[in-house]
C-alpha cells in the first residue's frame, strides 16, 4: 500500500520504518531539513533500538523514502498517518500542530484515501477531527475522506517491537460511514496477528489514556509498598515477585524508585487531574498517583542528603540520566529535578549517562551540573553514589574496587537495580526502596523465617544513616526469589 507519514519523531519514524518493513511503499514527511538529511546519510534523531537497521533496510529496498511537505506528499497515499506533537511541554495539550497539519493537509487527500491520526490526543479533541478534514473539503466541492485515529502503545527502547508485535490494534472510527478507513488500516495492519480492536475515536481515546494511568498507578502503587516495606522491614522486590505469580497482579510497573519520567505517563497523569478539575469530576485516585510520584524523587533527594550529613563539601555521582534505560529522551527525566534539588541542598553533582545526548541536555538545562563520559569519572571522589537510571552497565560495575575507591561507600539505588546483598558484601552502605528492613532486630539474626529454609536472615548491618542493610542467605527458593 501506498502511505505517507506525517512527521518524523519518536512515534512518526518509528511508524513509518515499520511498516516499510511489512512491505508498505511509505513516504516520511517532516518539515525539518535538517532531519531529513541526516535519515538519508543514516544518522537518526532518535536512539532506538533496531530502528537505524529498519531504516537502512527501508530506504536500501526504496519502500521508505523521505520528503518535506508537499501536495503530492499527501495525494499520492491510499492511507496518511499523522504524527505530530500534541503536548505544550508545560504538563499541557496542545492541538495547534495538529490543526494547522490537518488544515494544510486536508485539501490534497485523494477522495478515496484515509486520514489516521497516531498522535495521543484529548479525547474531547477526537470528537472534531472528522469535521476538521472534511468540513473544508466539502466547502471546495470535495468527497470527504474516512478520518480515523490509531493511539500507539509502543515504549521507548522497544518501540519497534512493540510496533512490529503489538499486544493490540486499536482503530477509532471518527468518520468512516463506508467502512473503507477501517479496510485500509486492516490492510496496512496485515503483518500482526494481533487483535484488532475497533472502536469510537473517543473510545480509543480513552483506551490510551486509560492503559496509562493505569500504568502510572501501578507504579506509585509500589512505592507506596515499599513505604511500608521499609517500615516494616520487608523487601519489596521480595515482595513483588510474591504478588506477580497472581495473574490479576502481573509483575509489569511494579518496580519501587524514583518514580516514572518520560513523554506519556507524567503528561498524562497530570493532565488528567487538571482536565478533570475543569470538568468537575473528582479523580483522588489520579492526584494521589501524581503526588506520589512527586514525593519519590524528593525521597531520593533526603536519602542522599541524609547519607552525605556530616561530609565537608559533600560530592555526589549521579549515574544515569535518561528517564529509563534504552533511550537518550529525557523529557520529563527524574534526575533533572533530583539534581537540580541536590545542587541547591549545596551538593556537588556530577552526572554520566551512557548517551551522549542526554549529557549534553542534561548539562544545557543544568549548567551547575558538571556531566562526565565515564561512570569511573563521576564516580571518583564521591561521598554517595546514586543510581537513577537502571542502565545495565551499571549492574557490571566493579562495585568492591569503587567502595575503597571512594571517599564513602554509599550508593542509594534509586532503581532498585543493584542487589542489596552483592552490594553490602562489596562493602557498600546499599540504601533502596522499601529494601531497607529497618524494623528487623539484630537479635533475630540467625533465625529462620516463615517460609522455612528459604531466607535466613545472617546479620543486619545498620548504616551510617539509619537504612540498615540486611544480608540475606537465600536457600532452596532461589529460583521464584531471583525472579524479582
Ligand atoms: C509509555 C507507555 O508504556 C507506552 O505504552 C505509551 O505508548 C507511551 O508511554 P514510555 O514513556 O516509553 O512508554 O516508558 P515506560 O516504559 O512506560 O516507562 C515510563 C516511566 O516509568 C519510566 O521513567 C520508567 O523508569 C518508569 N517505571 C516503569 C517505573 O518507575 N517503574 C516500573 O515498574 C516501570
Amino acid at each position: 500500500m501506498r502511505v505517507s507519514v506525517i512527521g518524523l519523531g519518536y512515534v512518526g519514524l518509528v511508524t513509518a520504518a515499520c511498516l516499510a518493513e511489512w512491505g508498505h511503499d511509505v513516504l516520511g514527511v517532516d518539515a525539518d531539513e535538517s532531519r531529513l538529511e541526516g535519515l538519508g546519510e543514516g544518522r537518526l534523531p532518535i536512539h532506538e533500538p533496531g530502528l537505524p537497521e529498519l531504516v537502512e533496510r527501508g530506504v536500501a529496498s526504496g519502500r521508505l523514502r523521505f520528503s518535506t511537505p508537499s501536495a503530492s506528499a499527501v495525494s499520492s497515499a491510499q492511507v496518511v498517518f499523522v504524527a505530530v506533537g500534541t503536548h505544550d511541554g508545560a504538563g499541557g495539550w496542545q492541538t495547534m500542530t495538529i490543526r494547522t497539519t490537518i488544515a494544510s493537509i486536508a485539501p490534497d487527500l485523494a477522495d478515496d484515501a484515509t486520514l489516521v491520526v497516531r498522535s495521543t490526543l484529548p479525547p474531547d479533541f477526537v470528537r472534531r477531527l472528522a469535521s476538521l478534514v472534511n468540513e473544508p473539503r466539502e466547502l471546495g466541492g470535495q468527497r470527504s475522506v474516512a478520518v480515523m485515529t490509531n493511539p500507539e502503545f509502543t515504549r521507548e527502547g522497544a518501540a519497534v517491537r512493540d510496533f512490529l508485535d503489538p499486544d493490540r490494534v486499536v482503530f477509532g472510527v471518527c468518520d468512516d460511514p463506508l467502512g473503507r478507513g477501517e479496510s485500509m488500516l486492516r490492510k496496512v495492519y496485515h503483518a500482526t496477528d494481533a487483535p484488532v480492536l475497533v472502536m469510537s475515536g473517543t473510545d480509543a481515546a480513552m483506551t490510551k489514556l486509560g492503559s496509562n494511568l493505569f500504568l502510572a498507578t501501578k507504579i506509585s502503587f509500589a512505592n507506596e509498598l515499599a513505604q511500608l516495606c521499609d517500615a516494616y522491614g520487608a523487601d519489596v522486590a521480595h515482595v513483588v515477585a510474591g504478588m506477580s505469580y497472581d495473574v490479576r497482579v502481573g509483575r509489569g510497573f511494579l518496580s519501587a524508585g524514583v518514580g516514572f519520567g518520560g513523554s506519556c505517563l507524567p503528561h498524562q497523569v497530570t493532565m488528567t487531574v487538571r482536565d478533570s478539575e475543569t470538568l468537575g469530576i473528582s479523580t483522588p485516585l489520579f492526584a494521589a498517583v501524581e503526588e506520589v510520584n512527586d514525593r519519590q524523587r524528593r525521597a531520593f533527594v533526603d536519602r542522599i542528603i541524609a547519607a552525605t550529613a556530616g561530609a565537608s563539601k559533600p560530592r555526589v555521582a549521579l549515574l544515569g540520566l535518561t528517564f529509563k534505560p534504552g533511550t537518550d529522551d529525557m523529557r520529563e527525566a527524574p534526575s533533572l529535578e533530583i539534581a537540580r534539588m541536590l545542587i541547591e541542598a549545596g551538593i556537588r553533582v556530577t552526572a554520566y549517562d551512557p548517551m551522549e545526548a542526554a549529557r549534553a541536555r542534561a548539562a544545557q538545562i543544568i549548567p551547575a551540573l558538571a556531566v562526565v563520559d565515564r561512570a569511573s569519572k563521576a564516580i571518583m571522589n564521591s561521598d554517595a553514589i546514586g543510581i537513577v537510571t537502571e542502565w545495565p552497565e551499571f549492574g557490571k560495575l566493579p562495585w568492591a574496587a569503587i567502595a575503597k575507591a571512594v571517599r564513602r561507600p554509599i550508593i542509594v539505588d534509586g532503581r532498585n537495580c543493584l542487589d542489596p546483598v552483592a552490594m553490602a558484601l562489596a562493602g557498600f552502605d546499599y540504601i533502596g526502596f522499601g529494601r531497607s528492613a529497618r524494623s528487623v532486630p539484630v537479635e533475630e539474626a540467625g533465625r529462620e523465617e516463615a517460609g522455612a529454609a528459604s531466607v535466613v536472615r545472617e546479620r543486619t548491618l545498620p548504616t551510617r544513616q539509619g537504612y540498615p542493610v540486611e544480608r540475606l542467605v537465600h536457600r532452596g527458593a532461589e529460583s521464584r526469589v531471583s525472579e524479582a
